[in-house]
């Protein structure tokens, strides 16, 4: 058996190779020496995308089926990052086989499988993770941090929003992001993060109402071709339905608070555009991934006439930056494929074994991820019976 950790990678698609270039650079954040990280294998049944990503990432090898990962003695950890109905039956699998897991948000396509999927996970003896991505943002959790220590204080409401506009052109081909029940389009691809964080923020969702989920474009042209992530490829003149919401809102009570999601992938001129802000009872802050190096934040602490919303550049005295990237100087910015190198840290570290002291706190349990399949469900509920009032 090889020295360290063997890692695999299910899916070459948007977010496969995101994960395969964050495993790469993970043993490179944080002082703590990792052991031997080897980059076994690309797993795509596209032999062009997989092979492709396996030569740019420098993976030794390239297979076409995840059960052939989960039989390799090689290897050791491995992340999911394949359409959301495919969660359950490849993350069982390969926690059958003894792999540490880390599957990409959400944890499934529906909240019966996400169910079953964390019965699993209890029952293995290997870590099984889910990839919020971006809690471990420097920006986020110093706001969570001012929050807790009482600068900000106790959280009022949040108003948060997730705006793309992938959808927003009719002949974008039909893929598996719009297929699925109620909530499984724009609300749980990344209607999940912005739960997720804004329960970071402001405690646990308590109750959620008055939610809505509306579909612009109501049928997609069929791919000619392999379509990744949200890229455009030749279509043919068939048109299929579409099944799911490109647009999501709703309220939430929060532990702390209550407050207002939005998110879209209609949103035109909006490729990637999470602001999150939190009212506490001492000001306000804002964090929007347009500027990652920085937060604006609002302190009832001096005199109204001068008083406003502060630029706060974030640095080395901020979280998860000082030791973390290699170079850590004030103002460097910290951009999503960063969160994804993060990610890969933490999960490596916590499958060979260090303290959670070491760098950065874990990745999310399956426990969370069907807590966050829960609050999808509830603003699925909410939107089929006019927005009424549903318990968590
Ligand atoms: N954390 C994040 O910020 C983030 C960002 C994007 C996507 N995601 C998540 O990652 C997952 C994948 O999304 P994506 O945008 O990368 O999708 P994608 O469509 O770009 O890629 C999926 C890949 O899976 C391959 N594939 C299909 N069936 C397979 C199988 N049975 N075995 C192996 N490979 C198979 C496809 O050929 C494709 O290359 C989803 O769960 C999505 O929600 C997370």
């Amino acid at each position: 058996m090889p020295d360290g950790l063997g890692v695999a990678v299910i899916g070459a698609g948007m977010a496969g190779r995101a994960h395969a270039g964050a495993y790469r650079t993970a043993p490179t954040l944080f002082a703590p020496t990792l052991p031997p990280i080897r980059l076994v294998s690309i797993c795509d049944v596209n032999p062009e995308f997989g092979t492709a990503a396996a030569r740019r990432f420098g993976y030794q090898r390239y297979d076409s089926s995840w059960r052939s990962i989960a039989e390799a003695d090689d290897i050791d950890v491995v992340s999911v990052a394949v359409a959301n109905s495919l969660h359950r039956e490849v993350v069982e699998g390969l926690l059958s086989a003894g792999k540490h897991v880390l599957c990409d948000k959400p944890l499934s396509d529906t909240l019966e499988d996400s169910r079953a999927m964390a019965d699993a996970a209890g029952r293995a003896s290997s870590v099984a993770r889910v990839g919020f991505t971006h809690h471990r943002t420097p920006g986020i959790a110093y706001i969570r941090e001012l929050v807790q220590n009482g600068t900000l204080g106790t959280v009022l409401h949040v108003s948060g929003r997730y705006w793309t506009d992938y959808g927003c052109d009719p002949q974008a081909p039909m893929s598996w992001r719009y297929l699925g029940g109620p909530g499984s389009g724009a609300l749980a691809d990344i209607g999940s993060h912005l739960a997720y964080i804004a329960e970071f923020l402001a405690g646990d969702v308590v109750s959620v109402s008055g939610g809505r989920l509306s579909t612009a474009v109501g049928k997609r042209p069929k791919p000619l071709g392999a379509v990744i992530g949200h890229d455009h490829v030749a279509v043919s003149d068939e048109y299929s339905d579409v099944e799911n919401d490109d647009y999501a809102a709703f309220s939430a009570e929060f532990h702390h608070g209550v407050g207002s999601l939005e998110v879209s992938r209609v949103a035109a001129g909006h490729p990637n555009s999470l602001v999150i802000e939190v009212f506490c009872e001492n000001g306000g802050a804002r964090f929007d991934q347009h500027r990652p190096a920085e937060i604006q934040l609002y302190l009832h602490d001096s005199e109204s006439a001068r008083n406003g919303y502060r630029q706060v550049i974030l640095g080395p005295q901020h979280p998860y930056i000082a030791g973390g990237l290699p170079m850590d100087a004030p103002g460097v910015g910290f951009g999503l494929n960063d969160a994804f190198g993060y990610q890969a840290r933490a999960f490596l570290e916590e499958a060979a074994g260090f303290d959670e002291a070491s760098s950065l706190p874990r990745c999310a349990s399956f426990s969370d991820g069907v807590h966050n399949m829960e609050i999808l469900a509830a603003v699925a509920a909410s939107a089929a019976d006019n927005g009424k009032v549903v318990a968590l």
